[in-house]
């Protein structure tokens, strides 16, 4: 039936109704302009990086793939991780052998007598919080051992099982009177977080035993006594500017005596000498009395993580000053040259020829190439005029022989306040190379910060946004949480970074790794046990901004004013000249969707959509773990372009990369 005129008339009113306000939303939609053509600055290659530090467990029982815990027995307690085994009746004893003249570096080890030949006498390491164990994966055992003479013991290498059942097994009898190394795969059974690793010996006498190692055979790059692959894999796929190491208050040490000093972390790793770290007692309510320092992962397994992520390397060096959240010990700066010239030695570890003293022990461990250093950092976290004093004698002496080598400064450990400006004025007046500023603050500072950079002078220092992550609490309670909200205030704030990459030339986030069941701060970037691990919502923030870093700062405003807050968005634009691509960021940090229309100005996309990548969360409290490791990460879609303007609806809580062809 056709319609009569009162159902005209009514169906014309609503089509009205619907265009009016079709085209009212519309219009309301704010409008950001985007200009491809007015490059403000290059982003550097470094701009988003990696700050490593030994805390948390995060190299001994995290990235370095040991499995045994206090393998050299080194720890104030020498068997700290260990236990004595009995069966069917047996007899015997472990003897703690200190030989401090012949092997300063690596002091002690165990003699096992057996001194019956009944049953089997033995030894179990409990790992670090047990250990991972994988069905049908093989694992290297070895062993540096020397048998008395006369002796006849069999040894018999057992990976236990959390019930306590064996899951794989290796057997030798060492023959030698002299320190031999035995190395021998256990091929495994099943798949267990918590395993451990018993050495039974069988028959009568005595071995001395030093070194007792068990690592995956499939480390990354299945370098034998390397890595976790599901860890440094985590890392390079952020494809990071730069990797700092090894800290952080690490190198500073509580007091002097126990500083990170590269020179014992290189060379034979028995050679290594075992330290306390430093955060085995920092907290009083994380305590952590079994956290040491093997040093096997050390100066040049740091070099060559980089270079296999391709990132630039950023080694930190104390500069005569322990923590000063604690001794606040300082050298005299008449008796700085050793200091000093550790520093100038690790430059020639990293690039000096394999004819010097350094470049020869870097050849030496298999990397005669230089690694192309190119920054190093003088001290962590120091503060004061005494920080002052000393770094001028290491500019001095470090300028003078490699004037090319930019120096990265401390200003404190906070952002602002009398410590951060006595050390930016004073560094400014020195013309420093690199600022190294630190953040541990509120996601609501984080988001009323996002114009911080925007007026810092474009001659001066570079910045080097050091160590930084939003505190859900307050800085070092054990509280903080990696949740979507801090996650959603550092993109807000790195949309800041990242308008300003002409003067920000590197930033990162910290601390990086976090073992779940041995950690001493929080919160961390990624999160792992002994087989698992994921990476926070923080992570997947770093990764959209590292994997889509552009070449080129370009402006995008609304109204001409940068978008920092306005309607809680903050947005930022990048070129990447490469794939000739616009790449914006926009972070929605209100609670409702929000509509925007983006005008390319003076340039026009080769495609008819663009590809957006969106990260958001359902609430602000969202966090992965261990069983939902990817509740929150980014997800593609695409969106359609109408001549030289996007549409944009923004979810509420969402950061948003918009990469479009041009
Ligand atoms: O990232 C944890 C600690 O925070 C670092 O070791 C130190 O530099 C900062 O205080």
């Amino acid at each position: 039936m056709p319609p009569n005129d009162k159902q005209m008339k009514k169906g014309f009113v609503l089509l009205l109704l619907i265009s009016f306000s079709l085209g009212l939303r519309s219009q309301s939609n704010p409008v950001f302009t985007v200009k491809p053509n007015e490059i403000k600055g290059t982003i550097q290659r470094t701009m988003w990086g990696i700050f490593f530090e030994d805390i948390n467990l995060a190299a001994d029982g995290g990235v370095y793939a040991e499995l045994v815990k206090n393998r050299s027995f080194e720890f104030a307690s020498p068997l700290m991780g260990w236990h004595e085994l009995r069966k069917n009746g047996s007899g015997g004893n472990i003897l703690v052998m200190n030989r401090q003249t012949s092997n300063q570096n690596n002091p002690r080890f165990i003699r096992a007598t057996c001194t019956s030949n009944q049953g089997s006498f033995g030894i179990c390491n409990e790992g670090f919080r047990g250990m991972g164990i994988k069905a049908n994966h093989q694992y290297e055992f070895s062993v540096l051992a020397k048998s008395a003479k006369g002796t006849n013991v069999a040894i018999s290498v057992e990976l236990v099982n959390s019930k306590g059942e064996p899951i794989g097994s290796y057997s030798f009898t060492p023959t030698a009177d002299d320190w031999k190394k035995y190395t021998g795969v256990i091929t495994t059974t099943e798949t267990d977080p918590k395993c451990s690793l018993s050495i039974w010996f069988t028959g009568k006498g005595s071995i001395d035993m030093d070194m007792i190692s068990l690592f995956p055979k499939d480390t990354w790059k299945n370098r034998p006594g390397g890595m976790r692959s599901d860890l440094v894999q985590l890392l390079a796929d952020l494809k990071p500017g730069f990797l700092r190491f090894p800290g952080g208050c690490i190198v500073e040490g509580r007091e002097l005596a126990t500083r990170y000093q590269w020179k014992t972390t290189v060379g034979d790793v028995d050679q290594r000498k075992v330290i306390v770290n430093r955060w085995n007692t920092e907290f009083r309510h994380r305590p952590t009395p079994d956290y040491y320092q093997s040093f096997g992962l050390g100066f040049f397994e740091y070099f060559q993580l980089a270079e296999d992520i391709g990132a630039e390397p950023l080694p930190i060096l104390n500069c005569g000053m322990a923590c000063q959240f604690n001794t606040a010990e300082v050298v005299p700066t008449s008796q700085l040259d050793p200091y000093i010239q550790d520093a100038l030695d690790l430059i020639q570890f990293a690039n000096g020829s394999t004819s010097t003293k350094w470049g020869q022990l870097r050849a030496r461990m298999g990397h005669p190439a230089p690694f192309n250093l190119k920054m190093l950092g003088v001290g962590n976290e120091q503060w004061g005029p005494q920080y002052i004093e000393r770094y001028i004698v290491f500019s001095r002496a470090i300028k003078a022989k490699y004037p090319n080598i930019k120096l990265v400064n401390s200003v404190g450990p906070d952002p602002e306040g009398e410590r951060f400006n006595f050390l930016n004025d004073t560094l400014r007046k020195m013309k420093a190379d690199f600022l190294d500023e630190h953040y541990y603050r509120s996601p609501e500072w984080f988001t009323q910060n996002a114009m911080r950079y925007d007026n810092y002078d474009r001659k001066g220092p570079k910045i080097f946004a050091g160590e930084y992550a939003a505190q859900s609490v307050q800085t070092v309670s054990p509280d903080n949480k990696n949740n979507w909200k801090c996650a959603l205030s550092e993109a807000a704030f790195m949309t800041g970074l990242e308008r300003n990459a002409d003067v920000v030339n590197m930033a990162s986030y910290a601390p990086l790794f976090t073992h779940v069941e041995g950690w001493q701060w929080t919160p961390n970037l990624i999160w792992f046990d002994n087989l698992n691990s994921y990476g926070t919502p923080d992570y997947y923030v770093q990764k959209l901004f590292s994997n889509n870093k552009g070449t080129d700062i370009i402006p995008i405003t609304q109204n001409n004013k940068v978008i920092a807050g306005q309607d809680s968005i903050y947005a930022s634009a990048v070129l990447d000249k490469r794939s000739n691509e616009i790449v914006l960021k926009i972070v929605n940090t209100d609670d409702s969707e929000q509509k925007m229309d983006i005008v390319i100005d003076g340039v026009s996309p080769s495609a008819n959509s663009a590809t957006v990548a969106v990260l958001k969360a359902d609430a602000l409290d969202d966090m992965n773990s261990l069983t939902e490791p990817v509740k929150i990460k980014p997800i593609d879609k695409q969106l359609p372009l109408t001549g030289k303007t996007i549409s944009l609806s923004l979810a509420p809580y969402s950061v948003n990369v918009v990469r479009i062809k041009m």
